[in-house]
């Protein structure tokens, strides 16, 4: 944060930050850096596709102008929807992309206006399916409360990840003083494409982070990949320990 806060001078614009990253428990300090950036009258933009339905997401308490996600990951949405917020306050000094017939109303032969709300970035024609279920999506996880979806995710990974470190090789590789449900390691001398696949085969999903996905972070860190295994409210104890068994066979084979 202090580092942030040294970087700040009249030729900064904007603040953008990943809230979760998509390779790791890692939970940024946003509403630290809102402050930071309220502070300074700096527009922040915060894109919150890792953590939206997983964990509490209030943009007031964060203090973020705009904030994006998406319907697809934790908030076990449809693919293909997402949504964008923006700060009323902030409204007029973005541009949309485009313009049509939602965003804007044509009202002189040479002249446009656009909608007062945060509308103007919508278009007329859209997914309608897609939202509503993204709707539905949203008050499920509503219905359970974020509070305890991150209650039962932080406990489910905390315990994935000390189970995961007292495996030989196995590196866990959450950064942050919070983590939530992304559980990401490495595992020594391996090629982590065929423990994935191998583990596919035994009914366990996850995947493989490249280094392309996040290139600085992997690159400073010195990874070429890693294993990305999240867990969400709806797994249990027994699937983590069955997790942990199986990829030490899966490992030694
Ligand atoms: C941090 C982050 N932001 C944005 C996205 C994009 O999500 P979508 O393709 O659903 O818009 C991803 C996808 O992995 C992500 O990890």
């Amino acid at each position: 944060m202090s580092a942030l806060e040294d970087l700040i001078d009249d030729s900064v614009k904007l603040i953008s930050m990943t809230h979760v990253p998509t390779n790791g428990g890692l939970v940024n300090p946003a509403a630290e850096v809102g402050r930071i950036a309220g502070d300074a009258g700096i527009p922040f933009l915060l894109d919150a596709c890792q953590s939206v339905g997983q964990m509490p997401v209030d943009v007031d308490e964060i203090g973020c102008d705009m904030l994006s996600g998406t319907g697809r990951k934790f908030l076990r949405g449809p693919r293909g929807t997402g949504f964008l917020y923006v700060r009323r306050s902030i409204l007029d000094r973005l541009d949309p992309p485009f313009l049509d017939l939602r965003s804007a109303e044509w009202v002189g032969p040479d002249r446009y206006e656009m909608r007062p709300d945060a509308r103007r970035f919508e278009n007329w024609e859209s997914y309608i399916a897609g939202r509503i279920g993204l709707g539905v999506a949203a008050d499920y996880a509503l219905e359970w409360g974020l509070e305890a979806i991150y209650e039962r995710i932080r406990l489910l990974a905390d315990r994935f990840r000390a189970e995961l470190s007292q495996l030989p090789g196995v590196i866990v590789r959450d950064l942050g003083r919070e983590q939530c449900g992304i559980v990401s390691f490495t595992v020594e001398g391996t090629d982590h494409g065929r423990i994935v696949q191998q583990l596919s085969e035994r009914k366990i999903n996850c995947s493989v982070s490249p280094r392309s996905g996040t290139l600085l972070d992997m690159q400073g860190r010195g990874i070429d990949d890693l294993i990305r295994a999240p867990v969400h409210y709806y797994n249990t104890e027994d699937e983590i320990d069955r997790f942990i068994t199986t990829l030490t066979e899966v490992r030694n084979s």
